[in-house]
């Protein structure tokens, strides 16, 4: 498989492009809409052939670049069933299954940063968005957010994948680039508290909002067009 990961300055997001070698069919993972001449450059210079993109959720800190990918190069849309996206080509459950030529991407849903969350696992690596990230875990204090149930989720849907799965987040704000399952679940300091510890933990983040989120979630649902 071919993994390229891009950055989004402004927002400290993770994108991913994933391809399969030999038929160079692709898939971008959380595609920012600022960066999409960068994105469609390398798309080009790689020699290959956008299927999907494919969204963990909606986002609250950028707007996706969905809705423009497939209007410049003919793509389908993904993102959680759950999130009623309507302008979306694929609305994702759990066990769906993308064949990416001789690859295939297993969607699992993640529910707990945003009750709609997907993590997306392709040729032992998981896309976790902001489920899983590494040492640390998406907020819950908003679109339905929900610590308990993103504290089980992990516990009970990421951490049961091999030990030796590649974890690539939706962000870093460290300066990381991958983890492991094994690693996260030795390491990840929020992962070793009890539940009740996390619920605790969860609830004195006190973030401040993220800066987009009053455009970047409406404009979200409508796939990054609006
Ligand atoms: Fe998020």
């Amino acid at each position: 498989m071919i993994v390229r990961q891009l950055f989004d300055y402004d927002t400290w997001t993770y994108t991913y492009l994933i391809a399969d070698k030999k038929t160079l069919e692709a898939a971008f993972i959380d595609p920012v809409r600022t960066n999409i001449d960068r994105d469609l450059s390398l798309l080009s210079e790689l020699g290959l052939n956008l299927k999907y993109t494919l969204d963990t959720h909606v986002h609250a800190d950028h707007v996706t670049a969905s809705g423009n990918l497939r209007e410049r190069t003919g793509c389908k849309t993904g993102v959680a069933k759950s999130n009623e996206v309507e302008c979306a080509d694929l609305a994702l459950i759990q066990g769906d299954i993308l064949p990416l030529g001789a690859l295939k991407i297993d969607v699992i849903e993640t529910p707990g940063h945003t009750s709609g969350c997907l993590s997306y696992y392709v040729d032992e690596c998981l896309f976790t968005g902001d489920s899983l990230l590494i040492r640390g875990c998406g907020r819950t204090d908003f679109q339905q957010g929900n610590a308990g149930e993103l504290y089980d989720t992990i516990q009970k849907k990421i951490f049961t994948l091999p030990e030796k799965t590649i974890v690539y987040p939706g962000h870093d704000y460290h300066g990381r680039i991958l983890s492991t399952i094994g690693e996260e679940r030795r390491h990840n300091p929020r992962l070793k508290l009890t539940r009740d510890q996390f619920l605790e933990f969860m609830k004195t983040l006190n973030l401040p909002d993220p800066k987009l989120i009053m455009e970047a979630v409406p404009s979200n649902q409508s796939c990054g067009r609006a």
